[in-house]
């Protein structure tokens, strides 16, 4: 039955319909039949953005299709995602719509042009401890807060992948920010990730919890890579693994478009004793997350207990550190006195 599908879509003129529509969704894809386009999504291909930075050769075994058809696929997704360009004005428009979510640090909003963007990924990575999950707790509180002071009057979800949500921490930040505690916890829907293929589905369930709850503004997934690392290791290629991480990072950049939230992921670094010369670090996703995420925050400890933030590689703003400390009020700027 499949084979008949292929058949018919292919018998068609593939130029002609190429250049003629604009597809909207995986199953319009010549070549791609209702029980292909569910085969892929299953996969965890959600969209034709993301079919079309698929691996052909990964899409033969997790969707069980021939490799021709595959390579047919992947290649009317590209073809059909060119034509999802805007024109400059539109763009202009759409960035005009960016909001931004307060760290809690004025040192490290500045850092990142007036705090974490919606419309984009913000990838923290660093060493054990640095304070990547306690940036996202700020966050995830912060984002609650009015417009006035840093906030979207927004809401949260929360990809747990290590257990290491912890409520009372929540609390605890929206004592200090003036919220209902209760109400904040409540604010945030958790999802605990128990396989890098769990972690898969439930970022393919935002679009309806966002349907469902529109004043989702932030999302948050810590650690994006734990899962991944813990299950490959021994097992699969670097290569399949990278395939499916950058389909979930494609993912969730086409939700931070779609809905207009800002993603904010986290990355542990591994020590790399093979690195003699610059940074002995490297983040865990290899460069896969880089390439993906539109500001990269490296952290690190600093002197006196503080933390040291590094921009990297931003398109659009200049390379630079900032200092913030940790304290049981969350995070926050340095005291004047202390930075003597
Ligand atoms: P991994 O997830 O292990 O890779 O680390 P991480 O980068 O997520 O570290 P995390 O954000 O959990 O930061 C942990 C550090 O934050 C601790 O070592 C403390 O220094 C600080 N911290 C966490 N909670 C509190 C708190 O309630 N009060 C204070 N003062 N510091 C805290
Ligand atoms: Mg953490």
């Amino acid at each position: 039955m499949e084979e008949d599908e292929i058949e018919q879509n292919e018998a068609t003129d593939e130029k002609e319909v190429s250049s003629d529509f604009e597809y909207k969704d995986i199953k319009d894809l010549p070549g791609v039949g209702s029980a292909i386009a569910s085969k892929i999504r299953n996969a965890g291909y959600q969209d034709i953005i993301a079919l079309a930075t698929a691996n052909p050769l990964t899409l033969v075994e997790v969707c069980d299709i021939g490799e021709p058809t595959a390579r047919k696929i992947v290649a009317e997704a590209r073809e059909a995602s060119k034509m999802n360009f805007m024109s400059g004005l539109e763009f202009e428009d759409k960035r005009k719509s960016v909001q931004r979510i307060s760290t809690g640090s004025e040192a490290l909003n500045i850092l990142l042009g007036g705090g974490v963007e919606t419309q984009s990924i913000t990838e923290c990575y660093g060493e054990y401890g640095s304070g990547k999950s306690q940036i996202a707790f700020q966050l995830a509180v912060d984002v609650q807060l009015p417009l006035e002071k840093g906030g979207l009057e927004g809401h949260a979800i929360w990809i747990d992948t290590e257990g290491t949500f912890r409520p009372a921490r929540i609390e605890q930040l929206a004592a200090v920010k003036g919220l209902d505690s209760k109400q904040a916890l409540q604010n945030i829907k958790i999802g605990r990730a128990y396989s890098s293929d769990h972690q898969v589905l439930l970022v393919d369930k935002i679009p309806e919890l966002i349907n469902a709850d529109p004043k989702i503004k932030l999302i948050v997934v810590d650690s994006m890579m734990a899962l991944f690392r813990a299950e490959y290791v021994g097992r699969g290629t670097l290569a399949d693994r990278q395939q499916k991480v950058n389909v979930v990072l494609h993912n969730l950049q086409r939700l931070a478009d779609r809905f207009n939230v800002a993603v904010y992921i986290t990355n542990q670094v591994m020590a790399r004793p093979d690195v003699m010369f610059g940074d002995p670090t490297t983040a865990v996703g290899g460069h896969i997350i880089g390439h993906v995420a539109t500001y990269r925050i490296y952290l690190r400890k600093g002197k006196k207990g503080s933390r040291v933030a590094k921009l990297v590689d931003s398109p659009s703003l200049p390379e630079g550190e900032a200092s913030f400390e940790i304290t049981s009020n969350g995070i926050t700027d340095i005291e004047e006195e202390k930075k003597k």
